[in-house]
């Protein structure tokens, strides 16, 4: 949990990134988990068991038929070499299994890394939501059809 959070505190502005216990509450809530990946180097140290760290995570959560991805963070030594894509394509996986057909999410206006990976991913903006940070910055909602892209 600890290693989790301060992954995020360094992926995020500090007016964005979740206090600790915001970050417990999401990954504790009712239909959430965690998917965390896993490298033999670059990334954070893991638990000290064995030779793995942590090169990022997924915080998602299912509510009736909807996926809901809270947040997907990836250390920055690690991206671009598809752990962003693995982490998603496993948490649609699972939201898929536990009967979601639509997936959302919501990202600053103003990352463009995210919104080209997501765009890249099958999603599309469905609208802007003002002041959805802190009142400070506008997020887009953005949505894919699970049933349809995942199903083959
Ligand atoms: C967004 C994020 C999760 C992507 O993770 P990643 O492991 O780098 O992603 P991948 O390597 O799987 O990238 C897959 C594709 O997404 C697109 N993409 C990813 N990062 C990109 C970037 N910085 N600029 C443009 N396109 C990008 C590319 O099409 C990429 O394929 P390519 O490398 O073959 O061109 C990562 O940049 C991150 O953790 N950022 C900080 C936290 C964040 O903004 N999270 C999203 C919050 S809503």
């Amino acid at each position: 949990m600890d290693t989790l959070w301060r992954i995020d505190q360094a992926c995020f502005d500090p007016q964005l990134a979740y206090s600790r216990t915001e970050l417990a509450l999401y990954m504790r809530r009712p239909g959430s988990f965690t998917l965390v990946a896993e490298g033999e180097g670059g990334g954070v140290p893991g638990n000290g068991q064995g030779p793995a760290s942590i090169l990022g995570f997924i915080v998602a959560e299912i509510r009736r038929k909807s996926g809901h991805i809270i947040t997907i963070d990836v250390v920055a030594e690690a991206r671009r070499a598809g752990v962003g894509s693995a982490l998603l394509a496993a948490a649609e996986e699972q939201l898929l299994r536990a009967g979601a057909v639509t997936v959302a999410l919501e990202t600053p206006v103003n990352n463009a890394a995210a919104i080209r990976f997501y765009k890249q991913k099958g999603y599309f903006v469905e609208k802007a939501v003002g002041g959805y940070y802190s009142n400070q910055m506008d997020a887009l909602v953005m949505t894919k059809e699970l049933a349809r892209s995942v199903v083959r």
